[in-house]
């Protein structure tokens, strides 16, 4: 699958108010939205990328650039590396990469047989086989439920909780066919374990977690004038980012009034920003994707 890096131009334009200035991009997976940044600042400014992933890291190594730096660790210990009031634009192009599809070995592809595992990291934490084979069947079901919105979810927990007495789970296309095999709506365009596979893959990595106190830190980092641009592929997500700076922007004290500047801590430059036809034609991935861009005051 090719790699497309999404909403790049707008992104990218949204992120870099200021030529010289300090940037982080959070999520670096092929470093598509990362070397845009780095055509378009200034030789004085700093760019630091993180991922979890250590295929990322290894990609980002091959980067000759002395203002940049990559940095394997969770968009939510940002907070270690820069100091407050330090940064002037933080993006975020959350989920996975196409790269992790391709590779059946990091088990996020119900398409192509491999181990169970699903994390971004896999130095930290344990694969999706795991819990999947000692979880109960409530927890499951709520995973898909909360996660996935999946409607059989019910249905799945239970198939997998009766495999499991007999057999382990340990193959991605097991359990994608024990979801196939027993989904009623077999008429869908999508594959049937699309959303369980989706719901597994946020729960293992903690993804909606790692998000919110990853905003905490980038309210704090960014200096005045500071930008935040966020791009999810998902309502959780993008719910996530859309209250979060709700919060900040209305969060006045009872007593003043509404329209009281000061008490404004971000303002909302763009929102639901979605990538043009264009882009979707080339890019099918891109179709779900969502952007929001805020500014420090
Ligand atoms: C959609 S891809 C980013 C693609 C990238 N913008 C590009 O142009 O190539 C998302 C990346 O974020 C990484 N990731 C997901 N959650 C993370 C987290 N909490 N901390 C750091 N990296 C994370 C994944 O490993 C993946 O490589």
């Amino acid at each position: 699958m090719l790699h497309f890096p999404v909403l790049l131009e707008e992104s990218v334009d949204f992120l870099v108010n200021k030529k010289e200035g300090n940037y982080i991009d959070c999520t670096y997976g092929r470093g598509g939205h990362t070397q845009k940044i780095l055509e378009t600042i200034s030789s004085k400014s700093k760019l630091t990328s993180f991922d979890k992933d250590s295929d990322a890291i290894e990609h980002a190594n091959n980067i000759q650039n002395t203002n940049f730096k990559i940095i394997q660790d969770s968009f939510s210990n940002i907070n270690k590396y820069f100091s407050k009031d330090s940064v002037d634009g933080i993006l975020y192009d959350l989920g996975t990469c196409s790269t992790h599809f391709d590779d059946a070995s990091r088990g996020f592809s119900f398409r192509h047989n491999g181990p169970l595992d699903m994390r971004f990291d896999t130095k930290k934490g344990k694969p999706l086989a795991d819990w999947i084979n000692k979880a109960t069947e409530n927890d499951i079901k709520e995973v898909l439920y909360k996660y996935g919105d999946e409607k059989h979810a019910k249905l799945i927990s239970r198939n997998i909780v009766e495999y499991r007495n007999q057999n382990t789970l340990d193959s991605t296309l097991q359990l994608a066919k024990l979801i196939q095999d027993i989904y009623p709506d077999k008429k869908n365009k999508i594959h049937p374990a699309t959303k369980s596979f989706q719901a597994f893959r946020i729960h293992l990595n903690d993804e909606l977690t790692e998000l919110s106190n990853s905003l905490i830190h980038a309210k704090s980092l960014l200096k005045k004038n500071g930008i935040v641009v966020v791009i999810s592929f998902h309502s959780l997500e993008d719910n996530i980012v859309k209250n979060f700076f709700k919060a900040e922007i209305k969060n006045y004290p009872k007593d003043i009034p509404i329209n009281n500047e000061e008490f404004k801590e971000f303002e909302c430059i763009a929102k639901k920003v979605r990538p043009s036809a264009k882009e979707i034609e080339l890019n099918n991935r891109s179709r779900s994707a969502i952007m929001r861009v805020f500014k420090k005051l």
